[in-house]
């Protein structure tokens, strides 16, 4: 099949909107689609800081090359969880990622933190947890010490489409009202933006082919995958018979939001008398899990 646009062959068959596109209309499609997506919920603004946090996967790789591509200011995280070889891949691979790109790349490593990884810490928690509480932790401290505007992840319709779809059926109503492709930044809570809200799992795929990115494919081996996985399964089943069931399901999700906003709990936030952020109780839960007295200072020097 050749290209709606142009002559040459087509290298992909894109279901929603239907339609074949060589390699050079795809990644125009791909980098308007993204454009769209910032102007559409307003993401970003031309003059702003962006600090992409970049795991070493597909997603977030491609999130950074199409923001430089696009003109923005971008400078790159990576946290090395401390999860044996798969984090020295993951960091690898990110690296490697930033340098084709020329973009400055910032590592913090949990092992040089607290001497112990994620996964080697003696606690009733799930390791998912705890990754994940560390994990936003850094990304919002480190962008709020080097006065960032915002932060971007790689997060793509598939992760919102299941997200959405498994907060529902477990009835998280907390969640529900408060996911979108925007977090607007308070206080010292950073901006988050998820440029790629809008482009599939497989669009994402087969630009980082396009562009010759390369990227960690394995998942973390605490990967709390599994149900996330089951979930978009069926997404992706429903997604073959009707083209543009995840879209229509998290756009129509954005219309109806609202009826969870009452689900919100107003909560009280003072700060973390060690680290000075947001905290409900007397010390945040950063500090309290890895057991501070000092706060983590991540200026760049
Ligand atoms: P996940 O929660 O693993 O699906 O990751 C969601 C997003 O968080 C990714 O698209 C990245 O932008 C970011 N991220 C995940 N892990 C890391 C990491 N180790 N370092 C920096 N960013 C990460
Ligand atoms: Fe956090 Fe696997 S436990 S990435
Ligand atoms: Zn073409
Ligand atoms: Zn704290």
């Amino acid at each position: 099949m050749k290209c709606k646009f142009c002559e040459r062959k087509a290298f992909i068959k894109l279901h929603y909107p239907r339609m074949y596109l060589c390699e050079k209309h795809f990644m125009e499609y791909f980098e308007r689609k993204v454009k769209r997506t910032i102007e559409r919920y307003k993401l970003l603004r031309p003059d702003e800081r962006v600090l992409v946090v970049v795991s070493g996967g597909k997603d977030s790789a491609v999130t950074a090359y199409v923001l430089k591509k696009l003109g923005y200011r971008i400078e790159c995280l990576h946290i090395n969880l401390g999860i044996g070889e798969y984090s020295e891949k993951s960091e690898a691979y990110a690296v490697r990622q930033c340098k084709k790109l020329g973009v400055p790349l910032h590592i913090v490593r949990i092992k040089e933190l607290f001497g112990k990884g994620i996964g080697e810490v003696r606690t009733r928690r799930p390791i998912c947890s705890y990754c994940g509480l560390t994990k936003r932790y850094i990304f919002n401290k480190f962008a709020y010490d080097n006065g960032f505007d915002a932060v971007a992840t790689g997060h793509n319709l598939d992760d919102e489409a299941s997200f959405i779809f498994s907060s529902i059926m477990h009835w998280n109503t907390q969640y529900l009202a408060k996911q979108g492709p925007i977090l607007p930044g308070e206080g010292k809570f950073v901006k988050k933006v998820k440029p790629l809200y809008e482009l599939t799992e497989r669009e994402v795929v087969a630009y980082a082919l396009a562009s010759g990115i390369e990227y960690h494919i394995e998942e973390c081996p605490h990967a709390r995958g599994a149900t996330t996985l089951e979930y978009k399964e069926i997404l992706n089943m429903m997604e073959e018979k009707r083209p543009g069931t995840k879209i229509n399901f998290v756009k129509g999700y954005l219309r109806k939001k609202k009826l969870f906003k009452i689900e919100l709990e107003e909560i009280e936030l003072g700060e973390c008398r060690v680290c000075g952020m947001p905290a409900q109780g007397e010390k945040c839960s950063f500090c309290s899990f890895w057991g501070l007295e000092q706060a983590l200072n991540f200026k760049i020097k």
